[in-house]
């Protein structure tokens, strides 16, 4: 069976922006898109950089740092200097809590 574990309240989240939290000992970036909630790792794949640092648009998050893009729904490198996807987790909805499966 999957494991959930407990992230964030969903109140907390910004809506169309970008929130970090520690989750199971995990540095963890979550977005909230047109009512979706979306999790990748905070840190991105090209280097030391958080993106809850970055900028959201639409489903792009931009690292601070070199202007790297991921799509947050599927971690997906979108441009230059980015070689590596980022990972993302499953995020599930329930009692206005966020989970995420992060094993
Ligand atoms: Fe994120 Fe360079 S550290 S693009």
């Amino acid at each position: 069976a999957t494991e959930w574990t407990d992230a964030a309240a969903v109140d907390e989240l910004p809506e169309d922006d970008v929130l970090g939290v520690e989750a199971g000992g995990l540095d963890i970036a979550l977005y909230s898109v047109a009512g979706e909630v979306y999790a990748t790792s905070n840190t991105c794949t090209h280097g030391q950089a958080r993106l809850c640092d970055g900028f959201l648009e639409g489903h792009e998050i931009e690292c601070p740092l070199h202007q790297g893009r991921f799509d947050v729904r599927s971690g997906k490198a979108m441009c230059a200097p980015l070689t590596e996807d980022i990972r993302t987790y499953p995020v599930k909805i329930e009692g206005g809590r966020v989970y995420l499966a992060l094993g």
